[in-house]
């Protein structure tokens, strides 16, 4: 499978480090796009992201990529997370930047594009910009984590999150907690 993976300025720099090392690189090609405010979110919240091996790591505004053509074929791209600014100027048809233009010509050429936005509370001006990506064919998955798999630790509680994206790449993807399915079992109260 062919990936873009793209992080914006919203709080959550966990969910990508944890889809980034959930994905197998040998198995898939992965091309990883951060903006500025990414990074500077990324070092509040994460000393270090750790890029695995085999990704490839490109600049906000780099058009000299494959991806930003809809000649070039390409399977999926996410974006986690995203901010209500990439959301509104994504709703907005704005291609402004290699990231944004990347997230257009997926929805053009029927791509999947899963959005993962973080923000709370939401004003009537995010919600409608969440309508108009869906309507346009983006896949929305709030950063919104689950509980009743009875996660221990703040990475427990992310995997909720990234479980979802991975099931809608279509990725392998184990270690997922699947409610009433074998071996499915909540973890035991401690
Ligand atoms: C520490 C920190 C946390 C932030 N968290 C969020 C957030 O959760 N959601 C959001 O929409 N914006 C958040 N922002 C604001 C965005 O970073 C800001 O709107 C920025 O312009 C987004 O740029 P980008 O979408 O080009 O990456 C945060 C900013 C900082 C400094």
């Amino acid at each position: 499978m062919k990936l873009v993976i793209a992080a914006t300025g919203a709080s959550g720099t966990i969910y990508l480090q944890r889809l980034l090392e959930q994905i197998d690189t040998a198995a898939n090609e992965v091309h990883l796009i951060i903006s500025g405010h990414a990074r500077q979110v990324a070092a509040q919240e994460v000393d270090t992201l750790r890029v695995p091996d085999g990704v490839a790591k490109h600049p906000e505004n780099d058009l000299n990529v494959p991806y930003v053509s809809g000649s070039s074929r390409f399977d999926a791209m996410v974006i986690v997370p995203c901010s209500m600014s990439t959301l509104g100027r994504l709703a907005s048809g704005s291609g402004e930047t290699a990231l944004l233009r990347t997230a257009d010509v997926f929805l053009k050429e029927r791509r999947k594009l899963i959005v993962v936005p973080r923000e709370t509370p939401w004003n009537l001006i995010h919600a409608r910009n969440v309508v108009t990506v869906l309507e346009a064919g983006a896949v929305v998955l709030p950063a919104i984590p689950s509980f009743y798999s009875r996660p221990q630790s703040v990475i427990d509680v992310v995997d909720t999150v990234v479980w979802r994206i991975l099931d809608q790449l279509g990725l392998p993807n184990p270690r997922a907690f699947r409610w009433k399915d074998e071996g499915g079992e909540p973890a035991a109260k401690s």
